[in-house]
């Protein structure tokens, strides 16, 4: 897609558009919907839209300045790539286009353990600053090995998912009999069909492998089955004990995603984890989860000091400002950019991330902040 084709997309919501007509339904749906009643999903954009920014005038606000430090690192913009796993449904090499988005706009790029591209693949391909999620598996040595080669490729943050004890009951991907991983179908061919720009691109880039639980349970190929298996093989009895081990294995800053409960947060800080990620998975997880911009001023308020992340629901640059006023560190994305990617690979995703970008150095010159520094609850009416 050109330069000026891409130009023409204004907000995120004109990717959502284009990423729904491009993908079969069952694709879509597995990016864009959420767990049960999409109660969660649905409240998550609700509360950053209930929100209300109380601008400040007569400001120089000529060059607002968004850069800042995040665990250590300078990042040009409050905004990290989220994990996400199998993106390569949406777009060929979906992963490796988003983090060399991410590493165009000096923003930081996490890299999940489900991607379809190993840590070692990634590490090779994107010179930005990666961080590495954990989905936490039955086999405590598994984990400590990815642990390692995370830490052996560079990665400057472990990011340990703990709200995915179990997967969510996502009932469009039950209804849709969409599986992760896709199995060959007569659904899967329909959609093949119906949908020929997506499926010439899924052939040519070959069919999503699970690249970082290879050898996952003994066995020796990357193929499919292994990704169902790994999916079984979720820790629902892991704990505070076996994260303290993680936090001993790990050297770099440790941060937990998936928190909400102010008392959580404080016990992760006491325990050295560095910082934490305010998150419901985007509302795929629980529904009936509090939305993260309501959960997130509770965290800040208990652990002041920790560097936080909040994403569910940033799909405007407003929302950037919002969370920084209410205590965040940074925001996240995850599908505002893989919409981006959905349509147009490595360009689409860096025009999502500009949008988002432009959007908060806009929202800050019309509400009088010269700087992030200065943001804080006062600018903000809840
Ligand atoms: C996710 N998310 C996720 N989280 C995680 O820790 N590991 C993972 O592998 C995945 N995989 C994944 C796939 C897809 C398709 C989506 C949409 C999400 C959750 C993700 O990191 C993040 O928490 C949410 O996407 C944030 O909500 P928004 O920005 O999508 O509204």
């Amino acid at each position: 897609m050109s330069e000026a084709q891409l130009a023409r997309y204004l907000s995120i919501n004109d990717f959502w558009h284009a990423a729904r007509k491009r993908l079969p339904r069952a694709i879509f749906d597995f990016i864009d919907g959420g767990a049960e009643d999409e109660l969660t999903l649905r409240d998550n954009r609700h509360a950053f839209e209930r929100i209300r920014v109380m601008p400040r005038v007569l400001n120089d606000v000529s060059a607002p300045q968004i850069a800042s430090e995040l665990l250590g690192a300078s990042v040009q913009a409050p905004l990290v790539v989220a994990p996400m796993g199998s993106c390569m449904l949406a777009w060929p090499q979906a992963d490796i286009a988003l983090a060399r988005a991410a590493h165009a706009h000096g923003i930081i790029y996490t890299l999940s353990t489900m991607s379809t591209t190993s840590i070692e693949r990634m590490a090779r391909a994107v010179q930005g600053i990666l961080w590495f999620q954990l989905y936490v598996l039955k086999d405590q040595d598994f984990n400590l090995q990815l642990i390692d080669r995370a830490q052996a490729n560079g990665y400057g943050a472990l990011v340990v998912t703990v709200d995915l004890q179990a997967g969510g009951k996502r009932e469009k991907d039950y209804r849709n009999g969409i599986s992760i991983p896709l199995r060959p179908s007569w659904r899967l061919l329909r959609d093949g069909v119906t949908h020929p720009a997506w499926a010439w691109q899924l052939m040519r880039g070959g069919f999503p492998q699970f690249e970082n639980v290879a050898g996952y349970g003994g066995m020796a190929d990357h193929g499919l089955p292994i990704a169902a298996r790994v999916g079984q093989s979720l820790d629902d009895a892991f704990n505070w004990e076996k994260l303290a081990r993680m936090r001993d294995r790990w050297k770099g800053p440790l941060l937990v995603k998936g928190v909400e409960h102010p008392e959580d947060a404080k016990r992760l800080v006491a325990m050295g984890v560095n910082g934490l990620w305010v998150s419901n998975h985007g509302g795929r997880q629980l529904d009936g989860a509090m939305a993260t911009a309501d959960a997130l001023p509770r965290v800040a308020q208990a652990v002041p000091t920790t560097p936080l992340i909040i994403d569910s629901g940033v799909r405007r640059g407003v929302d950037l400002f919002k969370a920084r006023a209410m205590g965040a560190t940074s925001a996240a994305v995850g599908r505002a950019v893989l919409y981006g990617a959905a349509v147009a690979g490595e360009a689409g995703a860096y025009r999502a991330l500009q949008i988002l970008i432009d959007e908060l150095k806009l929202s800050m010159k019309l509400s009088g902040a010269a700087s992030l520094a200065e943001l804080g609850p006062q600018w903000v009416q809840r």
